[in-house]
């Protein structure tokens, strides 16, 4: 049986007060912690690996807080307030539609994997079982040859949408121009308008994502690693997977431009740096320890002493 310890969980942001820890602003990696990640990744049993917004920064979609992002400023909060809660979506269904197609909809369609994404669809040849859990919805790390059933989308994607009243589904897979003006839900005697099938604030997340998300983190172990990359580690519950993966003895690994919440956090080292540069690297030296493992018990058998 699949148990769930934060059942139906809803949608919540939580500004921690110890969000000025010192920041520091890291764009480049630090080639000895670099080698450090690496072998933490290379020596573990297990991999999950968690990503936000700034996995998809460098493939041209904004992130959501600081500087120009989203939410951010007195205009964000409105616009948060407005579309990402249900409350606009039922009062102004056809304007929150054209201004998610235009703000939102729009750079996701134009956008192309990054080097991270591609990364980590290698990583995933190395670990089969390596879970992706993503608060994105833009499908980039599967459009990056990641494998669909080990990425757990617990924001729900823009792939889908579904009526504003009863929930219909309609998935819009492939079809990459969505019209401007608010479809119509076609289910007959519905005539509901259409939102993306995303989680909103105060809403749960997909049970199903939820629960492979969840599973994933409690399968780790001493030994194991969680790469976060990306995120600002301030909504839950998503922000609190790598705390579950600290209780189990996993070591944290974070790749972003600063140091995050995370970082109070036990096992936590900050590789820092983007994730289209810090990714590669780190996957590369992975691959090559790995190969490095894989050739000397060969030698070994040519040449038995
Ligand atoms: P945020 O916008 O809150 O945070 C983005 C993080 O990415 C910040 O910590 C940045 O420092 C970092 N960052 C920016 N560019 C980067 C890069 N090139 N490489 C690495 N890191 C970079 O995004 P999330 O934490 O993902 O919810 O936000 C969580 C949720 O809040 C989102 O899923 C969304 C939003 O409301 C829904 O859509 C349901």
């Amino acid at each position: 049986m699949l148990l769930s310890i934060t059942p139906k969980p809803s949608l919540v942001v939580v500004e921690l007060l110890n969000y000025n820890l010192k920041k520091s602003f890291m764009t480049a990696t630090d080639p000895d912690m670099l080698e450090k990640c690496a072998q933490i990744v290379a020596n573990a049993r297990r991999i999950v690996c968690f990503t936000g917004a700034g996995m998809s920064a460098e493939s041209g979609i904004g992130t959501f807080r600081g500087g120009s992002g989203l939410w951010s400023g007195a205009l964000g909060f409105v616009v948060l307030g407005w579309f990402g809660t249900p409350i606009g979506w039922k009062w102004t269904p056809g304007f929150a539609w054209s201004q998610y197609i235009d703000r939102f909809y729009n750079a996701i369609r134009d956008a192309q994997p990054n080097e991270g994404h591609r990364a980590l669809a290698r990583l995933q040849k190395i670990y089969p079982d390596m879970s992706i859990v993503t608060q994105n919805v833009d499908g980039l790390h599967q459009r990056a040859g990641s494998n669909p059933d080990r990425v757990f989308e617990v924001h729900g994607t823009v792939q889908r949408s579904r009526c504003v009243t009863n929930g219909h589904i309609y998935d819009f897979e492939g079809e990459t121009n969505l019209p401007r003006k608010s479809p119509k839900c076609r289910v007959e005697g519905c005539n509901s308008t259409l939102r993306p099938d995303c989680v909103l604030f105060t809403e749960s997340l997909p049970e199903d994502q939820w629960t492979g998300a969840e599973l994933a983190a409690l399968e780790l172990g001493p030994g194991d690693a969680m790469i976060i990359v990306g995120t600002s580690a301030q909504v839950y519950p998503a922000a609190g997977l790598p705390q579950l993966a600290t209780r189990r003895g996993a070591t944290l690994i974070d790749v972003n431009l600063e140091r995050t919440n995370f970082s109070i956090l036990k096992n936590y080292e900050y590789l820092g740096g983007t994730a289209a540069t810090s990714l590669p690297a780190l996957v590369e030296r992975v691959e090559q320890l790995k190969r490095n493992a894989y050739v000397e018990p060969v030698e070994d058998l040519q040449h038995p002493s």
